[in-house]
């Protein structure tokens, strides 16, 4: 494999993680994905290892990292030629952070950059409490779209629903882990000299041109 570039998006539950993975891949041609939405769609399998994925998410609890790693790798391997890489939700523990580092050299030793959405949590809980989810093409609507009253996703037909993990007390426990498991991996960054702090309390569009400009796009 031959990547030229890994982008890693960082930042709280509802920080706009997914929102702009999509604008930022679309832009540069990226492959992007979410480890979220990939657990949901192994959990909605319905097999053992569907179901214990879907027991920590419904708890807000982050997937062990031999379990996690699995699957990421697995991801990675069916990418194919990709001239890069856009990562929304991995790494989320230091152990996630190291395996990516070691993976480096198979992946053609693609330069690594993290972007890290900063956004006070009072927002973000407003922010997640206010949106439906696309069960099959994770598309999002918020409670100011007319659609959002559907329960059918306009772009593909899939169910609309309020993530199981979008409830007030998982929401909570979704925070806590962020603090303990995943702010190391924010600091390990930083002290790679790898971070990059975005303003993400403004609006998409915004968010995306600064992101656009601290990448020199
Ligand atoms: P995951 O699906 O990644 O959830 P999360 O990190 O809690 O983040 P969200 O998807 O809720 O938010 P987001 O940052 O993507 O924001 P979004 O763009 O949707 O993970 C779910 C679970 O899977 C985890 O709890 C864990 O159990 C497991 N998991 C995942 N990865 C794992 C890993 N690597 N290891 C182990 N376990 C793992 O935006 C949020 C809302 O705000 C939307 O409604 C959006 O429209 C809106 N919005 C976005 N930007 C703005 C803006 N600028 N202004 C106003 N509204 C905005
Ligand atoms: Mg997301």
């Amino acid at each position: 494999m031959q990547i030229e570039k890994i982008i890693v998006i960082m930042g709280p539950p509802g920080s706009g993680k997914g929102t702009q993975s999509k604008l930022l891949g679309e832009k540069l041609g990226y492959v992007y994905f979410s480890t979220g939405a990939l657990l949901r769609d192994i959990a909605k399998e319905g097999t053992s290892l569907g179901k214990e994925i879907s027991n920590y998410i419904d708890q807000g609890i982050i997937i062990p990292d031999e379990m996690m790693v699995e699957i990421f790798r697995k991801k990675i391997a069916s990418l194919g030629n990709v001239s890069g890489i856009i990562l929304d939700g991995y790494p989320r523990t230091p152990g996630q952070a190291k395996i990516l580092e070691d993976l480096l050299p198979e992946l053609g030793n693609p330069k690594l950059t993290a972007l890290f959405l900063e956004v006070d949590k009072q927002k973000l809980l407003g922010r997640i409490q206010k949106r439906k989810t696309c069960s099959k093409c994770q598309a999002i609507y918020l409670e100011t779209n007319p659609e959002y009253q559907s329960v059918i996703c306009s772009k593909c037909g899939g169910q609309l629903v309020v993530r199981a993990d979008d409830d007030l007390a998982v929401i909570e426990k979704r925070f806590e882990e962020y603090q303990t498991k995943t702010a190391p991996v924010k600091q390990h960054y930083e002290k790679l000299g790898l971070l990059i702090h975005i303003n993400g309390d403004q609006s998409i569009d915004r968010v995306h041109e600064d992101i656009k400009a601290a990448l020199g796009l």
